[in-house]
């Protein structure tokens, strides 16, 4: 080996090293603006969703308008039971559609849904829905379907929705081109009582005016089930409720719910639950609430 060889080895070494250094020097001083850019792009360790994420919902609360079509030569009259939800980001939400089949065969059907604006798409998730499935209704048959779903809290962190207020769920029915192997939408109309849903249908029909352990517009219905109506002390029933002579079971709940004033006349309470199923889970969710302590 010569001098010549040696001595230039012995300089890559160090020219190495330096060279190294140099660019562990460069990733240092730019990795906190990447860091930072990369955030701001894509929402990650943003304050807003940090905070949002012990409370598990997001303060922030959008519309969510629905809306219905038939087409291909479907005889189903398809609506939304509610024309609007206003929802907190994060929050679960269970909605219902309406579809009827007027004619006088089975049907099967097939739905597909739009998210808009474009831009919410990724962030509606849905947990439960009859989309993409061939469903079947039989002749004249009627069944309410429900939906679950969520307006991802990640929204919050994306300034390009900072506009957003309202966002619209479409779904429109197509008559099936594959009718064979389809689901029954019957399976709806006799779903099992479940007080989940039950919790999430009282916080959109009846959190409005009642809370469990206190008055708000109606009487608090913790421990309802299996109490006499208009007894809870000191809430001004109307005269016709608080000399009711009905206990709160399945049977009458059923029936106040449906229809309050033609249960008991002279009540004050409005309509609340046209469909039984719905009440079914209502009802289910009320009887797991236990009188509050103290009263
Ligand atoms: C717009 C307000 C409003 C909504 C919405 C509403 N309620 Fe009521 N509710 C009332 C009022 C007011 C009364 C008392 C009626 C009276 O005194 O005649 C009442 C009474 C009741 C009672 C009788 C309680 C007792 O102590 O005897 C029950 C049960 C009840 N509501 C359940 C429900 C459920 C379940 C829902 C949701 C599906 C609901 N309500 C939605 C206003 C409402």
């Amino acid at each position: 080996m010569s001098w010549m060889q040696i001595r230039n080895r012995s300089w890559l070494i160090p020219a190495g090293l330096l060279v190294i250094v140099a660019v562990m020097l460069t990733v240092v001083s730019y990795s906190v603006p990447l860091y930072r850019l990369f955030c701001s792009a894509t929402g990650s360790g943003g304050t807003t969703q940090r905070a949002s994420a012990s409370t598990g919902a997001s303060s922030r609360m959008v519309t969510v308008d629905f809306s219905t079509a038939t087409v291909r030569g479907l005889p189903w009259r398809f609506r939304p039971v509610q024309p609007r939800v206003r929802v907190q980001l994060g929050a679960e939400n269970l909605v219902f559609f309406e579809a009827e089949n007027l004619s006088d065969q089975p049907i099967v059907g097939h739905a597909t849904f739009n998210v808009t604006p474009d831009k919410v798409g990724i962030y509606f998730k849905k947990i439960q829905c009859f989309c993409f499935t061939e469903e079947r209704l039989g002749a004249h048959q009627k069944v309410e379907m429900p939906v679950t779903f969520f307006v991802d809290r990640a929204m919050a962190t994306d300034p390009s929705t900072n506009d957003v207020e309202n966002i619209t769920l479409s779904y429109t029915f197509f008559r099936s081109v594959r009718p064979s192997g389809a689901d029954d939408l019957s399976r709806f109309a006799n779903a099992p009582a479940d007080p989940a849903a039950g919790r999430m249908l009282f916080a959109s029909h009846c959190a409005g005016c009642h809370a469990l352990d206190h008055a708000i517009e109606g009487p608090r219905l913790a421990g309802v089930f299996g109490r006499r109506a208009g007894s809870v002390p000191g809430y001004p029933y109307t005269p016709a409720l608080a000399a009711a002579h009905v206990t709160w079971d399945e049977t009458s709940l059923d029936s106040w719910l449906a229809g309050p004033r033609s249960f008991i006349p002279n009540t004050a309470m409005p309509n609340v639950v046209d469909d039984a199923a719905s009440r079914r889970h209502i009802i289910a969710y009320l009887r797991t609430l236990s009188t509050p302590k103290g009263s």
